[in-house]
């Protein structure tokens, strides 16, 4: 085993520390890691564990939600850097004029939003979880916040609920065009195409499949098919690629990396560990109000 893992194995003993990683980390924090996925999955293992120390290979809003969830528990992100585009879209200025300009409706937000934007919602979703949340509000208009594509694919798939989405988007997704897919499925025409729901819906709509990144994964290793064209983070290629390698995982084109969760290396993981650093905090009154919305959702879902 390398030295570096060794280490981090030894401080993870000594300090009673888990390490979650979202699956478009840098493949080597796997091994690392005692949970991977989807942030579905890793908000409830961030709610379920009994550690007294999260180390958190993701982006600063999963951090946030774990400390959310966790409060009396030390949350650390290894880069302070690791942000997420589409979090940063929306404030709580932008959030009260949106709501206010559709008044009574409720609003469901996606969990790549910071603390502040979900204590004003009344739910929030995941990716793997965004139609159940929204069904289980019995209601015939949502607000849907900050992914429009994510709303809006919500829609397609919701018998008669108009979703309201605020202008939001992951540039990362958004590079991904429908013009790719096809240039994809033209050089591999045995291949299905699987999505991530932040892709444009021109890119959703030539898909075989969409999904979460996890949802993803588990659909490439059930189906029987042997080839699959990936639209979504280069890490979930890398992973399905080392899972099953009798099949073969293409990422649509070559440049579908999301820079913020490539920031942590394993260097910096042994830094967290040994330094308690970078701590994430969230305020008492917005991380209660936050709770209420990403509790709601871990009970719907
Ligand atoms: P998942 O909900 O599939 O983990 O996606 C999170 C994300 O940030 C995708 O860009
Ligand atoms: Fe945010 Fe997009 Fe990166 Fe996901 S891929 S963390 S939505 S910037």
């Amino acid at each position: 085993m390398k030295q570096i893992i060794q280490n981090i194995n030894r401080l993870k003993r000594e300090k009673n520390a888990v390490i979650l990683a979202h699956c478009y980390q840098n493949i080597e924090i796997d091994e690392a890691a005692d949970f991977v996925g989807d942030s579905l999955y890793l908000s409830r293992m961030a709610a379920k564990t009994d550690a007294d120390i999260i180390v958190f290979a993701g982006v600063f809003f999963m951090a946030q939600t774990a400390k959310i969830l966790s409060p009396k528990k030390k949350v650390l992100l290894p880069r302070l850097e690791a942000g997420c585009f589409m979090a940063d879209m929306i404030n709580v200025r932008q959030l009260r004029e949106f709501k206010s300009k559709h008044p009574g409706i409720p609003a469901v937000c996606y969990v790549n939003s910071t603390a502040e934007v979900k204590a004003e919602c009344d739910i929030c979703c995941t990716s793997s979880n965004v139609v159940k949340i929204v069904k289980s509000l019995n209601t015939d208009k949502v607000l849907f916040l900050p992914d429009t594509y994510l709303g809006k694919w919500a829609e397609s798939q919701l018998n008669g609920v108009e979703v309201m989405t605020f202008p939001g988007f992951c540039p990362t997704h958004l590079k991904i065009r429908p013009e790719d897919i096809s240039r994809a499925r033209a050089k591999h025409p045995d291949a299905l195409v699987l999505a991530h729901p932040e892709c444009h819906m021109e890119v959703i709509k030539s898909a075989d499949f969409t999904g979460s990144t996890s949802q993803i994964m588990d659909f490439a290793a059930k189906s029987n098919k042997k080839t699959f064209i990936i639209a979504t983070e280069k890490g979930v290629v890398d992973r399905l690629q080392r899972d099953y390698p009798q099949k073969e995982f293409i990422l649509v084109k070559d440049d579908i990396v999301c820079q913020h969760m490539k920031w942590h290396t394993l260097s910096d993981i042994y830094n967290a560990l040994e330094l308690e650093q970078y701590e994430i905090e969230v305020g008492g009154e917005i991380a209660g109000k936050a709770l209420k919305s990403i509790k709601r959702m871990l009970e719907v879902s």
